[in-house]
């Protein structure tokens, strides 16, 4: 039994240690917003954020997570209340078939969290990794610019005390 902390959780599982992360997620534990696309680190569509890392999920095995911080989609908001990110991915109506959104969000999600200043260009260096069948890469980097706007414009309001 190995025992991982996902989304602030504590979380037991069954499977063997040396079972990708993306399969104890979606089978295990019913968290569906990692997806299966390619299964071989080239595609993005699995990525969650351990320690602070956007990391592959599909070819990370559990047995070196025991310990660390697993956040999923899920830990940044639910459908009831999104998250900052995912507000900004709905008001830039970024997904088309939404896919890759997952994976995009939690890449860009790593990326603010170190750098909430983060340019364009870092925006767009950094999601390089990840692949959208649809073409909706334009909406998707505004998604994250709005995000980041809206971070920063919310952090100069509480250093202004107001
Ligand atoms: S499914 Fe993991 S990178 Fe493609
Ligand atoms: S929105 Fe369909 S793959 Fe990106």
């Amino acid at each position: 039994m190995t025992t991982l902390t996902v989304n602030g959780e504590s979380r037991s599982i069954k499977a063997s240690p040396d079972t990708p992360l993306l399969y104890v997620l979606r089978d295990e534990l019913g968290l569906n917003a990692a997806k299966y696309g390619c299964g071989l680190g080239q595609c993005g569509a699995c990525t969650v954020i351990v320690d602070g890392k956007a990391i592959f999920s599909c070819i990370t095995p559990v047995l070196v997570l025991g310990g660390r911080a697993i956040t999923t989609l899920e830990g940044l908001g639910s459908q009831a209340t999104p998250g900052p990110l995912q507000q900004a991915f709905i008001a830039e109506q970024a997904a088309q078939c939404g896919y890759c959104i997952p994976g995009m969000m939690m890449r860009a999600q790593a990326l603010l969290n170190r750098d909430p200043n983060a340019t364009d260009e870092s925006i767009r260096a950094e999601l390089q990794p990840h692949l959208c069948r649809c073409g909706t890469h334009m909406r998707i980097l505004r998604a994250v610019r709005r995000a980041a706007d809206e971070l920063k414009k919310k952090s100069a309001e509480v250093r202004a005390g107001r």
